[in-house]
């Protein structure tokens, strides 16, 4: 029955669900509604570790085998969860120093969730067992589609500084410097005496009197990074072992994180999978679920899947807002548009008991005469008429390029300004391009970037040289990139670039700069295309680029604050301060335009702030635009095709209310 990757013509609707929670009886009522529903998927026993494995070397799958029965009997299939997130307290009881010590030198307990130290090996050997016994046991059941390692690797102790962690980190370190001589030169530990003359010196970056060394905070998010996606390689290697032909995944947090460097972990996975929550109070909430699903298919280079999100209200924010009428669908199937394979929330039943009682679920506590019970039978009806979209890719012509590890280096402590900021700027310029109505991609700045008319680096404060070589061969190629302040500026070990900034960029922009200039919190500058700069100002001059803005105002009048550089065949853009809203956008548009990037209606602005458009398409030509009306009044969309929800044929203007969402089937145009 596998069910993943989806069947052609089959978009996948379920969530995470918890029978241990609950008595048998009600798994019966939970498959019979969810076959109303038209669920089809869903992830289980996440949680059940202490159930599975009740005390040292013994295990109870009977209920597990009841319950998978009951799926396979009803035609759902099974994302079934390696259930290593949460061990159980005897193990906790039994190997204490298997559980997390926070910076600060504390040992975190158990009673909660996530309580293991990545680098324990009795937490490892544990987990492994378990996985051992769950793929020997279910590796032949019908109802098994995909495997779910863990759950949210990261998500509560991302780095844990106990002492196996320091002898894990020394292992990594000498695996990536050999000697200690090239570990001192990396970290430049000459400074302030820090100078290592034995591996054993060498701890994590545990509270210390000033600042840390640079070098060794960015080493420890690498490894720390690392050390759960080693985790995450073991259990997956146990399940290759025993079912080669069935997908594992394990589900990321693209939006909500920056912890572990995604780059790293997506090639591990069959099927990038990633949990997406709204935060209550953000009025453009729509525009966090399409960062979310950009950067998710960033990750997979194509299709991925919506692992977890909320039905309405999380409990773990101060005020949960609950979603409002229609919400839950515009949500979904904005994930959708941005390529996810299907829909799936967190979780099936709401919880009687326990930190997540009030969480909403597809199924409330008040049971099915209710608004959600409603609307996820609606989604379930939607995905059903939308099932040939599966497979389809997402158009975009325009790349945002990130990396982790630039971004922890650029944020640490001890830099220019707090406020040159790489993840909040992502973030800021993806939201202008929304906006736009600019569908975009989010890519690393290493691969091949030649299929993009356009690539925006925001923030890429460290480049090693490789990286740079591959975006300037991008642009000698014929591309154009539109560079950001303070990029180019150190080597892999965060060490400056010598000799005028940005250094690893100087010839790409056709500048060189000698000063930074930050400016003080609230402090403006006028520039002198009408524009005004913010946070960030610096001394330097054009050498080979074209000066498009100055200063106009101290602390650098007449020095470029926006250039461009012919370079190849292609166009170097830079902008040398930060840009509010308005005038980032006309920065946007202009280098689009030239670029020759369309949003993905014409005149899509004209519609209003409101319209979100995004189209997949098959390789036979087979288009679907999506179209989400995030806004309180009726727009009228110019567009023809077949809406997929109505069965409607569009003639040449859709009309869709407030809060609506239409997906438009036509062929090539
Ligand atoms: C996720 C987690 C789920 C659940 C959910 C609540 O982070 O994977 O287990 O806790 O949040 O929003």
């Amino acid at each position: 029955m596998a069910m993943y990757p989806p069947r052609a013509g089959l978009l996948c609707l379920g969530g995470d669900y918890n029978p241990e929670q609950w008595s048998s009886d009600v798994w019966r009522e939970d498959v019979a509604l969810m076959r109303e529903a038209r669920v089809n998927l869903v992830t289980v026993g996440v949680f059940s570790w202490a159930r599975l494995n009740p005390a040292p070397g013994r295990y109870d799958f009977g209920w597990l085998d009841e319950v998978l029965d009951l799926l396979a009997g009803h035609g759902i299939a099974a994302d079934l969860a390696t259930a290593t997130a949460s061990p159980p307290p005897w193990f906790s009881r039994a190997y204490p120093d298997s559980l997390p010590v926070d910076q600060d030198g504390r040992r975190l307990t158990y009673g909660s969730r996530q309580a293991y130290c990545p680098s324990s090996p009795a937490y490892r050997a544990a987990a492994i067992e378990l996985v051992e016994q769950l793929a020997g046991r279910y590796g032949e059941h019908p109802a098994l589609a995909m495997w779910h390692v863990n759950n949210e690797y990261g998500c509560h102790v991302p780095r844990c500084y106990c002492d196996r962690s320091a002898t894990a980190f020394r292992d990594w370190l000498r695996e990536r410097y050999a000697s200690l001589e090239a570990l001192n030169d990396a970290w430049g530990t000459d400074f302030w005496s820090q100078r290592y003359g034995d591996w054993a010196e060498i701890l994590p970056p545990r509270a210390t009197p000033a600042f840390h060394n640079p070098g060794q905070e960015l080493d420890f998010r690498r490894f720390s990074s690392d050390a759960l996606l080693a985790l995450y390689r073991s259990e997956r290697d146990v399940l290759k072992r025993h079912t080669p032909a069935i997908p594992v995944t394990t589900n990321l947090m693209a939006a909500l994180r920056t912890d572990l460097d995604y780059w790293r972990w997506a090639p591990e996975l069959d099927v990038v999978s990633n949990d997406h929550y709204l935060t209550a109070a953000d009025p453009e909430s729509q525009i966090d679920v399409a960062f979310a699903s950009d950067l998710t298919r960033g990750y997979a280079g194509g299709p991925w899947l919506l692992m977890e999100h909320s039905t309405s209200a999380v409990n773990w924010q101060p005020r949960n807002a609950a979603k409002t009428p229609g919400q839950l669908l515009r949500n979904s199937i904005g994930h959708v548009a941005r390529g996810s394979e299907g829909v799936m929330y967190f979780q099936w039943r709401a919880a009687r008991a326990g930190s997540e009682k009030w969480h909403s679920a597809m199924l409330p506590h008040a049971g099915t005469d209710t608004k959600i019970w409603r609307e996820v039978c609606e989604l379930g009806a939607a995905l059903d008429r939308l099932g040939e979209v599966a497979g389809s890719t997402v158009d975009a012509d325009v790349a945002v390029v990130f990396d982790y590890a630039s971004g922890w280096a650029q944020e640490a402590p001890s830099q220019p300004s707090v406020d040159m900021t790489c993840f909040a700027e992502l973030r800021r310029w993806h939201a202008t391009l929304w906006r736009s109505g600019i569908t975009t991609d989010f890519a690393h700045p290493a691969q091949d970037l030649s299929r993009y008319r356009l690539v925006l680096v925001p923030a890429l404060y460290l480049v090693s040289d490789a990286t740079a070589a591959n975006l300037k061969s991008y642009v000698d190629g014929g591309g154009t990139v539109l560079v950001g302040a303070y990029s180019g500026i150190v080597d892999e070990y965060d060490r400056a670039r010598l000799g005028g900034y940005p250094g690893a960029f100087a010839d790409l922009l056709g500048i060189r700069v000698e000063e930074f200039f930050p400016l003080l919190s609230g402090q403006h500058v006028a520039l002198s295309d009408g524009g005004t700069g913010t946070i960030w100002a610096e001394r330097g001059r054009a050498t080979t680029a074209t000066v498009l803005a100055t200063h106009l105002d101290p602390p650098v009048p007449g020095c470029p604050a926006l250039t461009r550089n012919r370079y190849g065949t292609g166009t170097a853009w830079y902008l040398g301060t930060r840009l509010p809203e308005p005038d980032l956008a006309r920065l946007i548009r202009d280098v689009s335009e030239q670029a020759g990037v369309r949003p993905v209606l014409l005149g899509g602005n004209a519609l209003g702030p409101d319209v979100e458009a995004v189209r997949r398409r098959h390789p036979d030509g087979t288009s679907y635009l999506f179209l989400l009306n995030h806004g309180d009044h009726t727009i009228r969309v110019p567009a023809t095709g077949t809406d997929m929800l109505t069965g409607d044929e569009i003639g040449s203007i859709l009309t869709l209310p407030a809060g609506g969402v239409a997906v438009l089937r036509a062929k090539e145009e």
